[in-house]
C-alpha cells in the first residue's frame, strides 16, 4: 500500500439491507472523518470488501439471502479479508444472536436501535486495535526477517571461518615437511661452521635456526588444534598419570623460571591417574605455565586437584593479569594482549589449551587472582580401571 493510502480516513464498510439505517450510519459515519463503503446484501458485502479492503465492517445480522453470520463467516474463510474486524448490528431482543456473532469471528456488537455514539465509540477503538495489530505483525515480519537475515550471515561468518582454518592448516601441513628438512640441515651446517665462524656469526645464525623452531611450533600447533577439531586426537587417549604430567612440565619450565628470578612451584597429590591423551595435555600445562612465566613478577604456582568427578589443573602467577573484557578474546586464534606485544609468541597457546579441554570433555576458566591471573584447566578424564 502506498504511503498516500495509509495517510487517508479509515474505510467502514456498511452492511445494511434497510436503507433509512443505512442512510443514518453513514451519515453519522462520514460527519466524523471517516471514509464509509456501502453494500445492501450479503452478496454485494462479499464482493466490496474484497474489492475496497475496508478497515473495519458493520454488518447487520437479519438480510434476505445471505445473512450476517455466513457473510462473517466467508469473510473469515477468505485470506484477503480475514483480517478486517467485523462488528455485528443486532437487535436488542435477539441475545442469541451476541454469542453466534463471537463464534463466526465477530468482534464486537452494537444493538438496534443504534446509539450513535456507543457506535462510534466501538468503531474507533476496532479501528485502533486493528491499526496496533497491523502495527505489530509488521514488526513481527521485520523481526523475523532481520534474524533469517543475521542467521545468514553468522553461517557465511562460519563458512569463512572453516575456509581460513583449512587454507591454513592445509599450509602448515604442506610446509612443515620441507621446514623441519631445512631445519635440520641448518643445524647441521651450523654444527660444521662452529670452528670456522666468528662468534658474532654463529650467533646470526643461532638465532636464525630458532625462528625457523618458531615457524615449526606454530604449524604443530595449527595442526594440533585441526586433529582436534575433527576428533582425531581421541585415539592417542591412554590410561596415564597426570601428577607425573604435571611435574615433568614444571620440572623442564625450571631453568626457565630461575633465568627469570622466578619461583615455580608445584602442589597436589603424588599420583593422580586419568584417562587423557599425555601428550597434548603436556603441551597443554606447558603453555599455560609459559604464559605464566612471561607474566609473573615473583611466582607461579601449579596446583593438581580432584573433585567432582574433574581432575583440574590450575596454574597461578602474580602478574597483571587478564581483563574480564578480554578473557574470553584470549582464548581465540592468533589472539594476543596488547601488553604481549614485543614478547615471543603468535597468540595459539590459549587456544589449544581450549581444545585441549573440549576433547576431554572439560573447561578452560580464567579468574583473577588478586594479583594476577589463575587459569583452570578442569577435564574429565576417570581412568579406565580403578
Ligand atoms: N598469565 C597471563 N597473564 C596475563 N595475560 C595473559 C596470561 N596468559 C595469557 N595472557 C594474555 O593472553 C594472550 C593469549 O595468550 P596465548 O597463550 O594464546 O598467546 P601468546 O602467549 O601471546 O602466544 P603463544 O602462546 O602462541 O606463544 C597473551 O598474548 C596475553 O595477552
Ligand atoms: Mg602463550
Amino acid at each position: 500500500m502506498t504511503e498516500e493510502l495509509e495517510c487517508l480516513a479509515p474505510l467502514v464498510l456498511v452492511v445494511d439491507d434497510t436503507a433509512s439505517n443505512l442512510g443514518l450510519v453513514v451519515d453519522f459515519l462520514e460527519g466524523n472523518d471517516l471514509r464509509v463503503s456501502i453494500a445492501r446484501d450479503g452478496e454485494e458485502a462479499l464482493r466490496r470488501a474484497d474489492l475496497v479492503h475496508p478497515d473495519l465492517i458493520l454488518l447487520d445480522v437479519m438480510m434476505p439471502g445471505l445473512d450476517g453470520f455466513e457473510v462473517c463467516r466467508r469473510l473469515k474463510d477468505n485470506p484477503r479479508t480475514r483480517a478486517v474486524p467485523v462488528i455485528f448490528m443486532t437487535s436488542l431482543s435477539q441475545t442469541e444472536d451476541k454469542t453466534a456473532g463471537f463464534h463466526v469471528g465477530a468482534v464486537d456488537y452494537v444493538t438496534k436501535p443504534l446509539q450513535m455514539e456507543e457506535l462510534l465509540a466501538r468503531v474507533k477503538t476496532h479501528l485502533k486495535l486493528g491499526r496496533l495489530q497491523k502495527t505489530l505483525k509488521e514488526q513481527n515480519a521485520r523481526l523475523q526477517e532481520e534474524v533469517r537475515s543475521r542467521e545468514a550471515a553468522q553461517d557465511a561468518l562460519i563458512e569463512m571461518i572453516n575456509s581460513v582454518r583449512n587454507t591454513s592448516n592445509a599450509i602448515a601441513h604442506d610446509l612443515r615437511t620441507p621446514l623441519t628438512e631445512f631445519r635440520f640441515r641448518m643445524e647441521a651446517m651450523i654444527l660444521d661452521l662452529k670452528t670456522k665462524v666468528d662468534g658474532e656469526t654463529l650467533e646470526r645464525l643461532e638465532g636464525a635456526l630458532s625462528d625457523i623452531d618458531r615457524v615449526i611450533g606454530i604449524f604443530n600447533a595449527l595442526l594440533r588444534l585441526a586433529e582436534i577439531d575433527a576428533g582425531v586426537r581421541r585415539s592417542g587417549f591412554v590410561d596415564s598419570d597426570l601428577a607425573h604430567i604435571a611435574a615433568e612440565a614444571v620440572e623442564f619450565y625450571q631453568p626457565l623460571a630461575e633465568l627469570r628470578g622466578l619461583a615455580l612451584t608445584l602442589s597436589g597429590p603424588e599420583s593422580l591417574p586419568g584417562l587423557v591423551d599425555p601428550l597434548l595435555l603436556a603441551q597443554a600445562i606447558g603453555n599455560l605455565i609459559d604464559n605464566a612465566l612471561k607474566f609473573a613478577r615473583t611466582q607461579v604456582h601449579v596446583h593438581l586437584g580432584d573433585a567432582d568427578g574433574l581432575i583440574e589443573v590450575a596454574v597461578a602467577d602474580d602478574g597483571p593479569g587478564v581483563a574480564d573484557a578480554e578473557k574470553v578474546k584470549v582464548t581465540e586464534r592468533f589472539y594476543r594482549g596488547d601488553a604481549s606485544r614485543g614478547t615471543p609468541g603468535v597468540g595459539l597457546g590459549l587456544a589449544l589449551v581450549r581444545g585441549v579441554a573440549t576433547l576431554h570433555r572439560g573447561t578452560l576458566t580464567l579468574e583473577d587472582n588478586e594479583p594476577g591471573l589463575v587459569v583452570k584447566l578442569a577435564l574429565a578424564c576417570s581412568p579406565r580401571h580403578g
